[in-house]
């Protein structure tokens, strides 16, 4: 009775397999496996989990997100959306003891209605418009460092803490209306300013932008190592 006791539990086991059944573990986490992997999972993966509860990340939507940059200039974004993660390029991976390294590239827009003002650089702009930001060759260096958690019997192997930097290896265009509210020429001259300086602009202000979309983003991938047991995860 015992034993079939236990082999019930175990095709039980074997059928409750909580993560999709694109996550194939790799044996030994070697690099060349976790390569591999993750760049044949992401195009998958960014679309969403729904039975995990896990959102669609390309597009990544945000309805409403307020950014303060350096010198008090303030930008609004209503709608966004920000596209492109399915297509990103996984360059290395590697993980050792609870720790992950991942570099990878991509190409990201963000787009939708904006409001900003305040001075940037030696304009001040007063927009209130449409954004289309384009982000050329973003290349993206991540240090994730995992947990054990355990819940109701279960392992997880969730992520404790993180550090994500990035490098703009092409570059970055803005294409923005309305830069100086009821002024098309004006704005057009402005427009023109920032796309000519995106690099300083880059310096200045791409961080805290940056940084705002990783939090999105993570506040969706960290679900995943919530709900996806360890043990079909790490091998
Ligand atoms: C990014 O876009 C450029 C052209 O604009 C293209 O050559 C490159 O392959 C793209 N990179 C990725 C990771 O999609």
């Amino acid at each position: 009775l015992l034993l079939v006791g236990l082999v019930v539990f175990y095709v039980n086991r074997s059928y409750a397999k909580v993560a999709p059944d694109y996550i194939v573990p790799c044996k030994g986490h070697t690099p060349e496996c976790l390569k591999k992997t993750i760049q044949e999972v992401i195009p998958l993966f960014v679309k969403g989990v729904p039975s995990l509860d896990i959102d669609v990340i390309d597009p990544l939507k945000q309805d409403y997100v307020a950014v303060e940059l350096p010198g008090g200039f303030k930008v609004e974004l209503f709608d966004g959306t920000v596209t492109g993660f399915r297509k990103c390029i996984v360059d290395s991976v590697s993980y050792n003891d609870g720790e992950a390294n991942l570099d990878f590239h991509c190409n990201v827009t963000i787009k939708g209605k904006y409001k900003a003002k305040g001075q940037i650089l030696v304009v001040a702009i007063n927009g209130d418009g449409d954004a289309k930001i384009r982000i050329g060759g973003a290349a993206i260096t991540s240090k994730i460092k995992f947990h054990d958690v355990e819940r109701d019997g279960v392992v997880y192997h969730e992520v404790k803490s993180y550090d994500i930097k990035y490098k703009i290896e092409d570059k970055v265009t803005f294409a923005l209306t309305n830069l100086f509210q009821g002024n098309p020429e004006l704005s057009q001259t402005v427009l023109q300013f920032l796309n000519e300086n995106w690099k300083q602009l880059v310096d200045e202000f791409g961080k805290p932008i940056f940084d705002k979309i990783v939090e999105i983003a993570y506040s969706k991938i960290g679900k995943f190592f919530e709900k996806i047991p360890k043990s079909e995860l790490f091998d």
